[in-house]
């Protein structure tokens, strides 16, 4: 036990998850923009509520992303730590880390690594009982496994995770940010946070990104409009975290869950849709919002892929897109990647 506890650590990055002024701001641009739009701010939806509700959305017989992307993880773990050789990974949104073991296995077992020699796992999640939890099990589960946990946003805190210092000159990062969650970014947004990562990586580190790809529109919807009516919960769900935190008084029930793919822009689009004619207090805003009958507010984007455009995202961040490892079917993906060297053509030690 002691033993465990001395290859564990969590620390605090930031409180920015707990930074009510600025959830003030952001709802407040939201709810004054036309459409209504709060889905530049998709990490609003995971309260303890919306994360429990994510968790059911993952084993809906129509989401098919978890399970397709831990196919892909089981199958090509191995290939990828070999290739990146990597003795460190930083997992951004690391959740309930049940993806991860697929990495951790390939890094500690099948590379031979000893409690004398241990690989790192670094997970790096807004949740700190979520943290503790997860390093709780893996640090039992793997004796070569050390492990360095960080709580925080990565709109705060990216840089200073990247910055902790190497154990040994060249040690390997392999940085993965799993779920198609880089998904959930505005472009812009993407844009900033794959530029931001790329300037903390350095040559010889890895980069491994999920993201869904483009497929046909009705699985697509289906994905995010399933017939139980959890992921309907999961949109209404935003409105009891704006009640809760800015005495907002919605009522979930006089808004429809609406989901539909935007093709120009190659991604889904959950909305609410008020039912009536409504004008509803948000008292820590200072706010009285009128809706429309029949007016939407656009509360989730989830953009997809494809080969090109993810090669693109990378391009324009200065990452070289070394492969995207998928599904027989094409329906989600894995991009790895490498910082690409300002001084031509780069080639790894
Ligand atoms: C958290 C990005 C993986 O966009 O697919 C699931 C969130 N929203 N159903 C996604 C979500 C509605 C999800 N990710």
């Amino acid at each position: 036990m002691s033993r465990n506890a001395d290859r564990t650590t969590v620390r605090t990055l930031d409180n920015a998850s707990e930074d009510l002024q600025q959830m003030a701001d952001d709802v407040r641009a939201g709810l004054l923009s036309d459409p209504k739009d709060l889905s530049p701010w998709p990490k609003y939806f995971y309260d303890a509520e919306g994360s429990e509700l994510f968790e059911e959305i993952t084993v809906l017989p129509e989401y098919y992303q978890t399970r397709t992307e831990l196919s892909i993880l089981r199958e090509r773990a191995p290939e990828i730590v070999a290739l990146t050789r990597c003795q460190e990974l930083i997992e951004l949104g690391s959740g309930s880390a049940s993806k991860t073991r697929t990495l951790l296995d390939a890094m500690t077992v099948e590379q031979g690594r000893s409690v004398q020699d241990p690989a790192r796992y670094v997970p790096f999640d807004v949740s700190e009982s979520t943290l503790q939890g997860s390093a709780e099990r893996l640090v039992e589960e793997y004796p070569a496994l050390e492990i360095q946990g960080y709580v925080g946003d990565f709109d705060h805190s990216l840089e200073r995770l990247l910055a902790r210092p190497r154990s040994v000159n060249g040690f390997r990062r392999l940085v993965v940010f799993l779920g198609g969650t880089i998904g959930n970014f505005t472009p812009e947004k993407r844009r900033e946070f794959l530029g931001r990562l790329r300037s903390g990586l350095e040559e010889g580190d890895h980069l491994l990104v999920g993201v869904d790809l483009v497929e046909d529109p009705r699985v697509l919807e289906a994905a995010y409009d399933d017939a139980a009516g959890v992921t309907a919960r999961f949109n209404k769900n935003l409105l009891s975290v704006l009640n809760r935190k800015l005495g907002g008084e919605f009522e979930p029930d006089l808004f429809d869950h609406r989901a539909t793919y935007n093709p120009e822009e190659s991604r889904v689009e959950m909305w609410l849709d008020s039912k009536v004619a409504q004008r509803v207090p948000v008292v820590a805003l200072d706010l009285e919002v009128p809706f429309e009958p029949g007016e939407g507010m656009k509360t989730e984007i989830s953009t997809k892929f494809t080969h090109e455009s993810v090669a693109e995202a990378f391009d324009e961040a200065g990452l070289q897109l070394l492969g995207l490892y998928t599904d027989e079917e094409n329906l989600f993906g894995l991009a790895l990647g490498e910082p690409l060297s300002d001084t031509g053509p780069y080639s790894p030690r």
